[in-house]
């Protein structure tokens, strides 16, 4: 006994608005009814027809030659009912000429729009027929209220009735029938499959219609049916576990990163030397010592926006020896390594710098120290400042140090290191 398949791809996708004819637009760069045949072909299938557009048989015999050589393509019709009863047709023209095979005893009726249906799902839809139900759907429960509408005014619809959501199911397919029972029901509404408003949208619907019983099995979320830009878009998504598309990198992890910076008073200040902190000068203040302007706020942060975008540290940005950064002013340092950051392909979150010593009092100015770090990072910094009781190097006075976080969002591909 065996599996028949027709696998129904002569659709136009006008929801869609692709330019290709839907069956035909890739995923993953192999057109969605060749996804949907290997499925049917990795389930058991062994007889399969394809309905296509009608200009397109050619180009689906030729995509489908190197995984189905044995398929058969014919042209669909006007509506997927009639597409159905085209590979139907040609399914028995099949079965005659091969009338050695195994017969067969499931004939499934697939979308190729829903191409990424699962093996899995396609043999318990054969299994149920083969346990005794001559027509079987996959479904799923429906999440949201459903109502039925009457005739609208143009202002809206009127509510008819609200269905009872816990007994409504979401049909998908492969459907899978006894042949003789799919067979009697297509041929009972031949005249219905011209046109799309009598048309049915599913096979199971002309069973009922003649008055066999349809039953349910599980379906899955992995065979909803391609109908929308988004619904392709989804589709491309890396595949997680279980297959499932996963919003894989669509949101960006943010970094943080963090700065230390101390400097000792200078024991020795030439004249007219001033302090420089937080982006500012402080007259009156005693200065700090280094190769630079010693600021250790903006170094700070600094090195925190380097951390956080694993760009190393000042040391091994610029070095403390390098000439062009001798004396230089620490904003400019600042506003350097921000670009160097941004370059990186970061964008900068926000920086937080703690001032930590005795001296000097930095409530009074904060907020102009912030706008000068601020304009330099090209992001928010915020300052803020603390003593440390007496102890340690800034307690006692010996010198002032500067701890900086910073967060960063990658907004494309880190460089490599280099
Ligand atoms: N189908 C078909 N012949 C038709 C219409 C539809 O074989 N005349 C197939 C489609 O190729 C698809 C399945 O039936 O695999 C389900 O149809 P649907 O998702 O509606 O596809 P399209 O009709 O192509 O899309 P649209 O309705 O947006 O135009
Ligand atoms: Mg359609």
């Amino acid at each position: 006994m065996t599996v028949a398949a027709v696998l129904v791809a002569a659709g136009s996708g006008s929801r869609l608005g692709h330019a290709l004819p839907k069956a035909f637009v890739p995923v993953g760069g192999v057109p969605l009814l060749v996804h949907a045949t290997r499925v049917l072909l990795d389930a058991g299938v062994t007889h399969l027809v394809v309905t296509v557009p009608a200009d397109q048989c050619d180009v689906a015999r030729e995509l489908l030659a190197p995984v189905a050589p044995r398929a058969v393509v014919v042209a669909g019709g006007p509506t997927r009912q009639a597409s159905v009863a085209a590979g139907l047709a040609a399914l028995d023209a099949l079965r005659t000429a091969d009338a050695a095979a195994d017969e067969v005893d499931v004939v499934l009726v697939h979308d190729a729009a829903r191409a990424f249906a699962p093996v899995d799902l396609v043999r318990r839809v054969v299994d149920a027929v083969r346990a005794g139900h001559p027509a079987v759907v996959p479904a799923l429960a429906v999440p949201d209220t459903v109502k039925r509408v009457g005739e609208g005014d143009g202002a809206g619809e009127p509510v008819v009735e609200t269905l009872p959501r816990g007994l409504l199911r979401a049909v998908q397919t492969p459907q899978g029938f006894a042949p003789e029972v799919l067979a009697a029901a297509h041929a009972a509404a031949p005249d219905r499959a011209q046109h799309e408003a009598t048309a049915a949208s599913d096979d199971a619907g002309l069973v009922e219609a003649i008055g066999v019983r349809v039953w349910v099995v599980p379906g899955d979320e992995r065979a909803a049916k391609i109908t929308t830009a988004r619904d392709l878009a989804a589709a491309e998504l890396p595949r997680g576990e279980g297959d499932l598309p996963v919003p894989v990198r669509t949101a960006p992890v943010p970094r943080t990163g963090i700065g230390v910076d101390v400097h000792a008073y200078d024991p020795d200040p030439p004249t007219g030397a001033v302090l420089h902190l937080a982006g500012l000068t402080w007259p009156g203040e005693r200065p700090l010592a280094g190769h630079s302007d010693a600021d250790v706020a903006a170094h700070a942060a600094a090195d925190a926006l380097l951390a956080a975008a694993g760009l190393g540290d000042l040391g091994s940005q610029i070095g403390t020896s390098d000439p062009v950064w001798r004396g230089a002013v620490g904003t400019a340092i600042l506003a350097e390594m921000a670009d160097r950051v941004r370059a990186a392909g970061f964008v900068i979150g926000n920086v937080a710098v703690q001032v930590i010593g005795n001296a000097p009092r930095l409530g009074a100015r904060r907020a102009e120290a912030a706008a000068a770090l601020t304009a330099a990072a090209g992001a928010p910094v915020s300052v803020s400042a603390t003593t440390t009781d007496g102890l340690g190097l800034t307690g006692r006075g010996e010198g002032i140090a500067a701890l900086a976080t910073a967060i960063v969002l990658p907004v494309k591909d880190p460089p490599v290191a280099s």
